[in-house]
């Protein structure tokens, strides 16, 4: 029952901003790859990863991720770089991100929880996609080392995917909208570029790091955050820095909000305290922040069978892959790892921030469990690049303790 209250106000974000592709997605769901025309919906699991693994993809393509990422950074970088200059790109931001990097940069995001949470020891309400707009500025800041005001970072990133989404909605071309898109790039790198020279971030919280808890197990690296991501700030890196930020915002601003509503609304906090992990990757799957994955066919090759041309538009349903649509979060008996994981996608260029968005999501999750958080008001971002909250009101029902770890 609770499930059904989580599920039916997470709907509100597919349906509200994008209804007849909701619809159309609900209606093909059934087979495990449908062509319309030119475009191919992959929805099962085995052709959600066909797309990402065996059909070879055009990087830079109008109305994909990689040619809109492209566009916005002046130079697309990591998302269509191809053989050794994204093996290259990619290593480096590994060992930015590997599980010594998430940990440096840790403190980063649990400052801001403990002060943008405190309202709620008052019993005073918090927005919470206030809250994942300034955690995920602060941290892409400190991952790149730059010195920017956390909450104006995120706005310029958010801004620049919300106009840059714009620029690709169906019908005729507007130039107004791509004027839009490139003001809102413009002034994203205008940031960037003004917070450059700053001290690389993490060195401080270098000594006694905590742990990674919450995180799943994968590749521990060694590296170092702030003399790679953060180099990535300054000089013709500016692109990958422009990219890393709206990649780390937009997901995290759309996907925590959802993730704790439906913590909330389903009544799973208490899985906050006893399985984080598996409540983690559950709200993950079920709410996959990039629901749809879209891509062009470099050549030829098949979605589950379904054979795939030279240019044809591919649409990979994450939502669907993962099964977000049709089973609930179940922390106590979660989906395994392989499956889970295909919300960060797969092969060569899947996610590299995984792992900091598991151990922030976990860490969030965490701090608000001791309240019993309920929601209280929310709305839908109808303009957002990725379905989201536009707000998202919580109160507590419950107040921690004094003394309580997180009181
Ligand atoms: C819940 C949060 C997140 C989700 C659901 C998510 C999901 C994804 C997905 C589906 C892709 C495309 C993968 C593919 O094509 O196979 C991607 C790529 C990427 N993500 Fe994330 N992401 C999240 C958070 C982050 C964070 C926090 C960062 C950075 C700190 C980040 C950085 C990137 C980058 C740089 C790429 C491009 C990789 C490439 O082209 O090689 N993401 N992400």
């Amino acid at each position: 029952m609770t499930q059904a209250r989580a599920r039916r106000r997470d709907r509100q974000v597919y349906l509200r901003s994008h209804p007849l592709l909701f619809a159309l997605l609900a209606a093909t769901r059934r087979s495990p790859a449908v062509r319309l025309g030119g475009t191919v919906l992959a929805h099962s699991r085995g052709a959600y990863a066909d797309g990402l693994t065996r059909v070879p993809l055009d990087r830079t393509a109008e109305g994909t991720t990689g040619g809109a990422a492209g566009r916005l950074t002046g130079g697309g970088l990591l998302f269509d770089q191809d053989g050794d200059a994204h093996r290259g790109t990619r290593r480096s931001l590994a060992e930015s991100l590997s599980a010594d990097g998430v940990a440096r940069l840790r403190p980063v995001w649990i400052e801001v929880l403990g002060r943008r949470l405190a309202p709620l020891a008052a019993g005073r309400p918090v927005d919470l996609v206030d809250v994942a707009a300034e955690l995920s500025g602060a941290t892409a800041a400190a991952l790149l080392g730059l010195d920017v005001d956390a909450r104006a970072l995120a706005a310029a990133a958010r801004a620049a995917a919300a106009a840059g989404a714009r620029e690709h909605l169906p019908g005729l071309p507007l130039p107004g909208r791509r004027r839009a898109a490139h003001r809102a790039a413009r002034h994203l790198n205008d940031l960037l570029a003004s917070g450059s020279g700053a001290a690389p971030p993490a060195a401080p919280a270098r000594a006694g790091a905590p742990s990674t808890a919450g995180c799943p197990s994968g590749e521990a690296g060694g590296g170092d955050p702030a003399g790679t991501a953060a180099d990535a700030g300054r000089g013709d890196a500016d692109g990958l820095a422009a990219m890393l930020a709206v990649a780390a915002i937009n997901t995290t601003v759309a996907g925590l909000p959802r993730a704790a509503a439906w913590c909330a609304d389903a009544d799973l906090w208490a899985y906050a305290e006893s399985d984080l992990e598996a409540l983690t990757s559950e709200l993950l799957r079920v709410t996959a922040p990039t629901p749809l994955l879209p891509r062009v066919a470099a050549g030829s090759g098949s979605l589950a069978g379904r054979p795939v041309r030279r240019g044809d538009r591919l649409i990979l349903v994450a939502r669907h892959a993962v099964d977000g649509h049709r089973r609930d979060p179940e922390p106590a008996d979660p989906a395994p790892p392989h499956v889970t994981q295909l919300v960060f996608g797969a092969g060569p260029h899947a996610c590299p921030g995984a792992r900091l968005a598991r151990v922030q999501f976990a860490d969030a999750l965490a701090a608000l469990a001791p309240y019993r958080p309920v929601v209280t008001a929310a709305r839908v971002d109808r303009s957002s690049a990725l379905p989201g909250w536009a707000t998202l009101f919580v109160i507590p029902t419950r107040r921690p303790s004094p003394g309580s770890p997180t009181a």
